[in-house]
């Protein structure tokens, strides 16, 4: 199904409580495969590819190439793609990395499509000097680099010893696949997204936070922080897992989702 822009994954009954599934950078929906079949018998869910990613297409203008140096199109194309299906009531949206970056995103400038929240391997804090340089580096040198390259310089930081080679593999095809102009604007969203460690303490709707055991983007120590200030949040940590949780431990990222669904959905 496809919203004006975006393309979305959308299964599940019709009636249930939507579940909104946000990948990260530079990936696409295709990384919640496992979870997608694992919640859609009760649970709809929805996994959008962002602007430029997987098989949405990369539009020029808004965030595009820098055009407005922010995560707020992507976060405006997601509350889009619920109005062109007809989805008003607030969902339960799960944030992967960037996704989570969208997520806290939402929850600034749309709150009211929002009533629960899933932060997964993801922060709070804005870049420091050196990796807001390191983003601006790939968003100039991607056009010349190729997607490719982009996917052997990350795969490093991605995964953890455990890794399924398959997973590893996978997720390699899809960021060489990748536009690069996508890359780039991303990167350059990202750089500028803002600290919203003062949005955490103001969160009052259902909160589930997960970190792998061996993230080394978004630390377990980082995560815990941001589940201390989020009152009444749950902290769920992944083992056998690094950055990449939902594609490293399929298994154990669905049953946690369910948990905290039934909980939520149940309140
Ligand atoms: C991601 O997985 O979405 C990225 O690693 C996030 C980031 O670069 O901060």
């Amino acid at each position: 199904m496809s919203s004006p822009l975006l393309t979305v994954i959308d299964v599940g009954p019709r009636d249930a409580a939507v579940v909104v599934l946000l990948h990260g950078f530079p990936l696409s929906s295709a990384m919640w495969r496992e979870q997608i079949a694992a919640l859609s018998d009760r649970w709809r869910v929805l996994a959008p590819d962002l602007r430029g990613f997987g098989a949405s297409r990369f539009a020029e203008g808004a965030v595009a190439e820098g055009g407005d140096d922010s995560l707020d199109q992507y976060a405006d194309d997601v509350v889009a793609a619920l109005d062109a299906l007809g989805i008003s009531e607030p969902t339960t949206v799960c944030g992967f990395s960037m996704g989570g970056y969208v997520a806290l995103n939402l929850l600034r400038r749309h709150p009211e499509r929002i009533g629960a929240l899933v932060l997964m391997g993801t922060l709070a804090t804005a870049d420091g000097d050196a990796q807001r340089a390191t983003r601006l580096k790939m968003a100039e040198g991607v056009h010349e680099w190729g997607s490719a390259r982009v996917a052997e310089l990350m795969r490093p930081k991605l995964f953890g010893p455990a890794a399924p080679q398959r997973a590893i593999d996978e997720t390699a095809a899809v960021i060489a696949a990748t536009d690069p102009r996508a890359i780039a604007a991303a990167q350059r969203a990202m750089a500028a997204r803002p600290d919203s460690t003062g949005l955490l303490p103001s969160i009052v709707i259902p909160t589930l936070l997960v970190a792998g055991v061996d993230d080394a983007i978004s630390t377990v120590e980082a995560m815990r922080s941001m589940a201390a200030a989020i009152p009444g949040s749950r902290f769920e940590v992944i083992d056998g897992a690094g950055h990449m949780t939902p594609v490293e431990q399929p298994q154990a990222v669905s049953d946690v989702l369910r948990d905290f669904l039934r909980a939520s959905n149940d309140q």
